[in-house]
């Protein structure tokens, strides 16, 4: 983190968490690890609904099935449902939602959440999707059916395959080279050709070339082989 940031000491680095919202969030992330929100990213899940999401659709149907992988207490894996709500997806259009920590798995399963967790959150969907109930925002039931919990270690267990999308953001960032080149050929080899892969805005797959993906814009690879 320090040399990414082109610090040269702790103490520069902690002078430039202090004055750099940027710098600081990324801090306070990986500190923080299960730190999640829906839809974060915003314009990243823009793309997604708009470019991507539609094509996949058309493809698959009521066979679409999604990967959040290290969905922690389950904002993303709500958010893609969402989308396939508004994109009036198949009801057997499903999401498998993945973590290792049987915990935050619980918290994802219940779909109850604070005000801060929706603040990249468009109104409308607020709105369409949640109910306010003493505090907090409950996933509404058509949101949550399509939603499956299940505990995998990404470094250990067997991974389904067939997927038309793989999410997996901000989940790699304390693995290996070596393991992280292991995972996203294991996530290329889960994919359906044609299939896509959505990664963390701060994350790259530089082997995309050897595991048969491409580039179809930051933060998105396409299976093509
Ligand atoms: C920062 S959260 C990311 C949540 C969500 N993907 C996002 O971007 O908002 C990282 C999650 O990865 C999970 N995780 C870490 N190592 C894992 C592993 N080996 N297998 C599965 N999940 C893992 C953590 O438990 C945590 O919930």
């Amino acid at each position: 983190m320090i040399r990414k940031w082109g610090k040269k000491s702790y103490q520069d680095y902690f002078e430039l968490i202090l004055k750099d919202e940027k710098a600081q969030k990324e801090f306070l992330d990986r500190l923080t690890i299960n730190v999640t929100e829906f839809f974060r990213n915003p314009d990243k899940w823009e793309e997604l609904k708009n470019k991507y999401l539609p094509q996949l659709l058309k493809e698959s149907g009521s066979k679409f099935k999604a990967w959040s992988a290290g969905c922690s207490s389950g904002e993303e894996p709500y958010s893609l449902a969402i989308l396939l709500e508004e994109l009036k997806a198949p009801l057997g259009a499903k999401v498998l939602a993945t973590d290792i920590d049987i915990n935050i798995l619980d918290k994802a399963r219940r779909g109850a959440y604070e005000e801060r967790s929706l603040v990249s959150t468009p109104k409308k969907y607020i709105e369409k999707y949640f109910e306010y109930r003493d505090g907090l925002y409950y996933v509404k039931p058509t949101v949550k059916a399509r939603v499956m919990f299940k505990r995998h270690n990404l470094l250990q267990d067997p991974f389904e395959k067939n997927f038309d999308l793989i999410l997996c953001r901000n989940v790699v960032i304390y693995f290996e080279m070596k393991a992280k080149e292991e995972l996203y050929r294991k996530f290329a080899e889960s994919l359906r050709k044609g299939g896509i892969i959505f990664v963390g805005s701060t994350e790259r797959i530089f082997n995309y070339r050897q595991i048969g993906l491409e580039v179809v814009s930051p933060f998105f690879y396409k299976k093509v082989k």
